[in-house]
């Protein structure tokens, strides 16, 4: 047992990340249970495929049967829950899914960990740890001056998408208070960074802009996020789960607010810089589109409870962590052409042809 860490949804975005800085980071073992979704992607993690320390499992979390094999199988010391359906544009054509996943799929793991937490020695028992990785979406929408999200702002959550996270949360945290299972819980902003499926704003507008594409832009533009380049938002999660308070919910932000009209314009800038224009520039491909239905205008975090008492603060700034994240996207020709075919082209017309 004594060092391997169960990470669900590792095949995604943030779970990949995640996991190849874990394993860099450490002696430690990784079981990375995926049902390879679209959002699913095992190249991200071909550098450690044949890593003895690494297994890869393909299953579905909410297949209870699986869940108890494996983890009376691999005896993990904490489970890292990353897997979920992640967009609300999908959330909103098809929120089926999304409770499915989100809201079923986490009521199974936390039943099948607590039956395993519940079995295990005593100090075993102490030192095992739950850490939900969860989204800032579920407090809902922010006034231009009202302030920042906190850990004890009141749920909102606007969307299906943030519906479902809002339910997983509140689902951990009574597994912790009723039956003492040592949860954590973070709320993280927006992530951007290698990796990251383009149907999200950043890699969307980095791949459009390159092959001179419309860069949609949903209503005025004037909607605001939080963003954190995804290297931060690992570390973050590390720290939180050797160091966090059990029981305990964690805020995780950037610092970085940021209108998407700017987010887009300063993408157009670097990828005019980065990849030459033939004297076009690229901000002249924007096309303001029809906007999300319930579109939140505002989240920003307070990311003062993790920095105070964990040390935890972002290393990257946007500016320079946002070069380096089109820079990724201009040198993996092959990633992008593996995860833009078939169901990808599918979505951008099914979503966007209007
Ligand atoms: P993603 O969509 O890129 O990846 C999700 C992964 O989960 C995929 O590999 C997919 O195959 C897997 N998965 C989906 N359903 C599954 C199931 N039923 N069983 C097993 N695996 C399943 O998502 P992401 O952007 O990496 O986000 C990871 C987590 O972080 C999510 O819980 C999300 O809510 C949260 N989060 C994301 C962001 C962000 O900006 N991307 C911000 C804050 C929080
Ligand atoms: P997204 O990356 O989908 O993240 P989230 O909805 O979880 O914040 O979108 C970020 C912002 O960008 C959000 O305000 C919606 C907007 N957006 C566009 O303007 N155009 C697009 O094509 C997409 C995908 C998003």
């Amino acid at each position: 047992m004594e060092n391997t860490v169960l990470v669900t949804g590792g095949a995604g975005f943030i779970g990949s990340n995640f996991i190849l800085r874990w394993m860099e980071s450490g002696p430690a073992s990784v079981v990375n249970l995926d049902k390879l979704t679209y959002a699913g992607n095992l190249h991200n993690l071909a550098s450690i495929a044949d890593d003895k320390r690494y297994e890869f499992v393909h299953g579905d979390i909410a297949d209870r049967v699986l869940l108890c094999s494996l983890l009376d199988r691999r005896k993990p010391r904490a489970v890292v829950h990353f897997a979920a359906e992640s967009h609300v544009d999908r959330s909103i054509r098809g929120p089926e899914d999304f409770i499915r996943t989100n809201v079923d799929g986490t009521f199974a793991l936390l039943e099948e960990v607590r039956a395993y937490w519940v079995g295990l020695e005593e100090r075993k028992r102490g030192d095992f740890r739950f850490l939900h990785v969860s989204t800032d979406e579920v407090y809902g929408s922010l006034g231009p001056k009202d302030p920042p999200f906190s850990e004890v702002t009141p749920y909102a959550p606007n969307s299906p998408y943030a519906a479902s996270k809002a339910a997983s949360d509140h689902l951990v945290r009574a597994y912790h208070h009723t039956y003492g299972l040592p949860t954590l819980t973070t709320n993280c902003s927006n992530n951007y960074g290698r990796f990251q499926f383009p149907e999200k704003l950043i890699p969307l507008i980095i791949l459009n802009a390159l092959n001179g594409k419309p860069l949609p832009v949903y209503g005025d533009g004037q909607n605001v996020r939080d963003w954190l380049y995804v290297e931060d938002h690992c570390e973050a999660i590390a720290t939180v789960l050797h160091r966090g308070q059990v029981g305990q919910t964690y805020n995780i932000g950037g610092w970085n607010e940021k209108r998407n009209i700017d987010i887009v314009e300063t993408i157009c800038h670097i990828v005019d810089e980065m990849a030459g224009n033939g004297g076009t520039a690229r901000r002249s491909l924007i096309t303001f589109v029809k906007d999300r239905p319930g579109h939140d205008r505002r989240y920003a975090m307070d990311a003062g409870k993790i920095e105070r008492e964990l040390g935890w603060r972002p290393r990257e700034t946007f500016e320079s962590a946002i070069r380096k994240t089109v820079q990724w996207y201009l040198d993996n020709e092959d990633w992008v052409r593996d995860v833009t075919s078939g169901s990808y082209r599918q979505w951008i017309e099914t979503h966007y042809s209007s």
